[in-house]
Parts: structure tokens; C-alpha cells; sequence
């Protein structure tokens, strides 16, 4: 006996490429069955079984992909800085910068600064761009506050994006990102205050999804981190790390040890810290435009990655210091021409890969039954267009949780 399915919607009409595994996956001519914002049958259009639709969309060819996942940003702070950008082109670096009282820290200051309404309507203006290229979740860190006060408005600000946009919003608790100065030459004093005071409040206000930290000699030495986990395990929050950005620290092991969900940047990471990562389930989360903006000339060990079975994510790194990006699929194209990564595992960086890095994967990053109907509908012929076109305003249409976006 042929059982119908009934569904809200139906789409078919253009090839889907699932990213299923990691890997293209291509349907050509697929179709999609979708109910409460989520796929309930996919497969070949001829294979369709008897199916009835509340709804039909036919697309006139082209390619879906799943919706993007932009997994590491800093997308809400007050102000800019290309006036370092123009210091480090007059030969500066981020480093002096930084020891100079400028970088992270004159970010937190403008950040201090501005309202959280209008730090609202900045990041909004930030957003709009990521979603009009089909970006569906976005992970959002605090960070530039550093104040129990100032780190809850960054935070909620994060929050409320979720709540006005048709996007998934992740928050990222980042309080250890830098020495505020008012802990100057007092740096365990401060991360006493992020693991006993800022840490367990954003929990307790539900206003975090995560805990991150930044190891590194300019920031958080990896015995201040440690803290940092040991706070968000308390709070019963998963963790993540910016590791071996500038130098080797094994904050990347470190992060492994806890079981953290990714590591991000990597430049410097060892075999050891990902045989690690490998080892725990750990997400490499690359960011090329960080790499490209510093002029670094250290590329992230792509093969150790793939050797050693660590799924590779990518994401944008949008902050005003080392990534002014509002484009994750510019991020394709860099991660394949500067880290020689392959345009198929580009694509499961912003998406599979990506909500690995947020464990997410039960829901989305891949089109599949069971996952949400969250998808990009392309004008291309080959999945491969995707890292190769540099610029333009690419997606036909987006569908979010089974609506068309608008
Ligand atoms: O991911 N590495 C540390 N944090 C940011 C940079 C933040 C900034 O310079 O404002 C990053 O690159
Ligand atoms: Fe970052």
C-alpha cells in the first residue's frame, strides 16, 4: 500500500547539493518536503513518493546549498578601527598596537560608550549583508565590554538580533578577551572576576550559549584559561578557545582536554594539539580573513587536519580590528587561494562543519530529513562557483525554517 505524505510545502525544480557527510552530495533535480521548518522527505524528483502539498515551489534550475553558518564573529562593537588599519600599512604591528593601548582595548572603549541601542542598530547594519548572501545562524561573542555591565549589553544586543531577523543567533560569553585597564598588571585578579562574577551572572540570564577565551601572549596565558573552563563547566556551558593565532601555546590541547566544541584561527597549532583535537571531537574553525588582513605568511596545517580526521569550519571573524568582513563567502575564496583548501571543503566549512563548531548538527548544516528547511538558492550550475566568483551579491532567494526570506 502507497502512503501519502502530507507536508506544508513542497520545493523542487534545481539540483541540491546535501554537504551530507561533509561532501557535496549532489541530487540533480531534487525535491524537498517540508513540514514545521523541517525536511520531511528529500530525494530525487522522480522518486517522489505520493506526496500532498499544502504548497509548490518550482525552481526554474540552479543549485541549493544549506544555509550558511557564520560560526566565530565579534559582529557587535561600538566604533571602528581603520585608523590602525592605517597604522599597521605605515609599518605598525597588531602586537605594538595593541602593547600601546590601541587594538582589542580601544574597541572595548567604544563599545563602553555607545548605547545598546545604538550599538543595536550598528550590528544590524552589519547583519543585513550576511543575510542577503544566505547566511541562516550566526554565532555572536562578547568581548568588547569586559564589565559584567558592558558584557550583558553586548550580549543581549547579540540576543535581541535573533529576535528582530529571520537568523539563528548563537552567543558566545568571550569576557576573557582582553585586560580591561582598569585591571592593567592585574590580569588573575580579572579572570577571577570573569570566572566568579561574569561568567556564572550571563549564565544565570541565560544570555550565553557558550564560553570562549583568547590564549595568547597578548591576551590570556593557557593556566588563566583553564579557569576560564573550569567557570563555564560550573555554569554547565560548552567551551571554545582563539588558539595558536600568533604563536604556540597549546591552548588548542587545552581546549581538546575539555572537550571544547572548536578551536579557532590555528596558524600555529602542533600534530600534537590536533591529534588532540581529533581525538576529543574538537572543530577546527579557520578564519582567513584574519590571516589575510595581518598579512600573516603562517597558513593553519590544512593536511594535519584532514590526516588526523578534524572536520575544518570557516567562518568571517567579523570584528572592526583584524577581519572588517561582512562577507562569509568571500571567506571561501581565501580559505582556497591563501590555506589551498578545496572548494567542496570550503563549503562544508559554512556549513556542516560550521554547526559542528556550534553542535548543531542534529539540526542543521546539511539538507537532510529531520534538519531544519533552511537553504540557498543559487543562479550557478557547479557548487564549486561558490569559492570562485569573488564578490557579488549572488543568492536567488532563502529559505529560513521553510519560509522564503524577504
Ligand atoms: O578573532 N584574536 C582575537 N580576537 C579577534 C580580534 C579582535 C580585535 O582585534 O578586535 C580575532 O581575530
Ligand atoms: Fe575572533
Amino acid at each position: 500500500m502507497v502512503s501519502t505524505i502530507h507536508c506544508d510545502s513542497l520545493w523542487y525544480g534545481a539540483d541540491i547539493v546535501t554537504m551530507r557527510g561533509g561532501k557535496y552530495h549532489l541530487i540533480p533535480q531534487g525535491a524537498m518536503a517540508v513540514t514545521d521548518g523541517k525536511i520531511v522527505w528529500i530525494g530525487p524528483y522522480n522518486e517522489l513518493p505520493s506526496i500532498c502539498a499544502s504548497r509548490e515551489v518550482i525552481y526554474q534550475g540552479g543549485l541549493i546549498t544549506p544555509g550558511f553558518i557564520d560560526c566565530h564573529t565579534h559582529l557587535v562593537f561600538g566604533g571602528d578601527r581603520s585608523a590602525e588599519f592605517e597604522q599597521r600599512l605605515n609599518g605598525v604591528s597588531y602586537a605594538e598596537i595593541a602593547a600601546n593601548g590601541g587594538g582589542i582595548v580601544s574597541t572595548v572603549k567604544a563599545t563602553r560608550d555607545t548605547s545598546e541601542q545604538q550599538l543595536l542598530e550598528q550590528a544590524l547594519f552589519r547583519l543585513k549583508p550576511l543575510l542577503a548572501e544566505g547566511v541562516t545562524c550566526i554565532e555572536i561573542k562578547s568581548g568588547y565590554g569586559l564589565s559584567l555591565e558592558s558584557e550583558i549589553k553586548m550580549l543581549r544586543v547579540a540576543r535581541k538580533l535573533g529576535e528582530l531577523l529571520p537568523i539563528t543567533v548563537k552567543t558566545t560569553c568571550l569576557a576573557a578577551h582582553a585586560l580591561p585597564p582598569e585591571y592593567a598588571g592585574r590580569a588573575d585578579d580579572y579572570i577571577d572576576y570573569v570566572c566568579n562574577t561574569i561568567i556564572p551572572q550571563v549564565a544565570e540570564e541565560g544570555l550565553a550559549d557558550a564560553v570562549d577565551a583568547f590564549c595568547e601572549h597578548l591576551a590570556f596565558s593557557p593556566a588563566q584559561v583553564e579557569r576560564v573552563f573550569l567557570a563555564a563547566r560550573l555554569a554547565g556551558l560548552p567551551i571554545k578557545l582563539h588558539a595558536e593565532q600568533l604563536s604556540s601555546l597549546h591552548g588548542s590541547t587545552l581546549a581538546a582536554k575539555y572537550s571544547a566544541m572548536s578551536a579557532d584561527h590555528l596558524e600555529y597549532a602542533t600534530e600534537s594539539d590536533i591529534q588532540a583535537m581529533g581525538n576529543a571531537g574538537t572543530t577546527a574553525v579557520l578564519l582567513p580573513g584574519a590571516y589575510y588582513l595581518l598579512r600573516e605568511t603562517q597558513c593553519p596545517p590544512i593536511e594535519l587536519f584532514r590526516q588526523h580526521n578534524v572536520p575544518m569550519a570557516l567562518a568571517s571573524d567579523a570584528n572592526p580590528g583584524t577581519s572588517p568582513t561582512l562577507s562569509l563567502r568571500l571567506m571561501l575564496n581565501m580559505a582556497c587561494t591563501l590555506f589551498r583548501m578545496t572548494p567542496e571543503e570550503a563549503l562544508a566549512g559554512v556549513t556542516c562543519h560550521a554547526a559542528q563548531a556550534l553542535g548543531l548538527h542534529d539540526s542543521q548544516g546539511t539538507l537532510e530529513t529531520g534538519k531544519l528547511a533552511n537553504w540557498i538558492h543559487w543562479p550557478l550550475s557547479r557548487p564549486a562557483e561558490l569559492a570562485y566568483w569573488l564578490g557579488g551579491q549572488l543568492p536567488v532567494s532563502v529559505v529560513f525554517q521553510g519560509d522564503v526570506r524577504q
